[in-house]
């Protein structure tokens, strides 16, 4: 162990990823599942500070009221007992039969009252547990076949649930902001809202997306070749940063949910340097400070010792990598290669201050373009020696 994690270090962890029991399209299961209030224990042991939950990981799909209450507040009493809080909760809207076309996108329209009523039961629940996120992932959202869907009207739907749950939050003066989860594909051949870009351009549609952002998964994007810590930037740039799922993915293939760090390694460092770091040439842009949430199945392979090996493993990557980043970027020999590779350069806006288009065009300014041309950016050296920090 690196160091015992602490509440400020805001680790928390999703009852469905320390609770899977191993279930895949292959095999049955390799481990026997606890009851839900049976994991906050051990997590708060190992110093996590949260935990979050889908409402059926808690209780079953067609528990009525008195189960649901008896079930909750004994999780709850396990939380608080433990000393964790409940940061998020999420809808299940994709195990039960009924989602195979979706929650809230299904042909069927009977099935999205349906979807839409499990959501705004569940966005009460949230609140009563006092979360202050309520993610979404729409995983049943999506389609096989291009011929199974109008897409002008399924996105429409998806928008349409969307500023409905996020004005019943309002409404419902909840302090609560709801969070996206993309996804390209798994389980549906084409998932609506596949990245990062994608839902922040359809959160720009709603008319309650002020308080509707992201909760990206680093798996999710690289399964589509995308770069996690970009599609991070983007999303504080957009002040819509508001969860993160942290996980380990090796390229592209089936949704592997490994240990964070045991994926690309490297893009987790610059993951960990910008949530610890922010942006080198840019004060004053937007941090994250939320939850520091993994979202990570421990391996068929393992026993309980190995999913609590396997949780524990998750927090001492993120420290292990925040050490080095913060090693890395206070380095002055990385500094100063940093200045040379004019990283601190971009901060500076293109154009003067005050100065309009046709001052600048007007505006003449020696050039060189053949010296610009052959000018050296040192970035090989600078990636090396964040490799030097990390492993050497
Ligand atoms: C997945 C997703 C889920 C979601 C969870 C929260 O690929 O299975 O990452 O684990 O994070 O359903 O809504
Ligand atoms: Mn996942
Ligand atoms: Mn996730």
């Amino acid at each position: 162990m690196v160091r015992k994690p602490t509440a400020e270090d805001k680790f928390s962890f999703g009852l469905w990823t320390v609770g899977w029991t191993g279930v895949d399209p292959f095999g049955s299961n390799t481990r026997d599942s606890l009851d839900p209030w049976q994991y906050s224990d051990k997590l708060a042991e190992l110093g996590a500070w949260g935990i979050t939950f889908h409402d059926n990981d808690v209780f079953p799909f067609d528990a009525d009221d008195s189960t649901r209450e008896r079930i909750v507040k004994q999780l709850k009493d396990a939380a608080d007992k433990a000393g964790l809080v409940i940061e998020m909760v999420t809808t299940n809207t994709f195990t039960h039969p009924v989602f195979k076309d979706g929650g809230l996108t299904s042909n069927d329209r009977s099935v999205r009252r349906f979807g839409l009523r499990k959501i705004l039961k569940n966005v009460d629940l949230a609140a009563e547990m006092g979360a202050s996120t309520f993610v979404m992932w729409g995983g049943r959202e999506g389609a096989e076949y291009d011929s199974s869907k109008d897409l002008m009207a399924a996105h429409r739907r998806y928008a349409e649930g969307l500023d409905v749950v996020a004005g019943y939050v309002k409404s419902q003066g909840y302090d609560m902001r709801i969070a996206l989860e993309p996804k390209p594909n798994e389980p549906r051949g084409d998932i609506f809202l596949p990245s990062i870009g994608h839902a922040l351009a359809l959160i720009s549609q709603l008319d309650n997306g002020d308080i509707v952002g992201l909760n990206p998964e680093v798996g999710h994007e690289q399964m589509a070749n995308l770069n996690y810590t970009h599609g991070l930037a983007l999303a504080l740039m957009c002040n819509k940063l508001f969860h993160i799922d942290l996980n380990g993915q090796k390229g592209l293939k089936y949704d592997q949910d490994l240990v964070f760090g045991h994926g690309d390694l490297l893009s987790a460092f610059f993951t960990v340097d910008l949530l610890v770091n922010g942006f080198a040439a840019s004060p004053d842009a937007p941090r994250y400070d939320g939850p520091i949430h993994f979202d990570y199945k421990p391996s068929r392979t393992e026993g309980m010792e190995g999913v609590w090996e396997s949780a524990q493993a998750n927090m001492d990557s993120y420290l292990m990598l925040a050490d080095k980043a913060r090693a890395f970027r206070k380095d002055p020999e990385v500094q100063e290669v940093m200045k040379k590779a004019s990283i601190f350069e971009l901060g500076e806006p293109t154009l003067a201050e005050g100065e309009n288009v046709a001052d600048f065009l007007a505006a003449e300014e020696p050039f060189d373009a053949k010296a610009l041309g052959e000018r050296e950016y040192h970035f090989v050296k600078l990636h090396q020696m964040a490799l030097q920090h990390l492993i050497g």
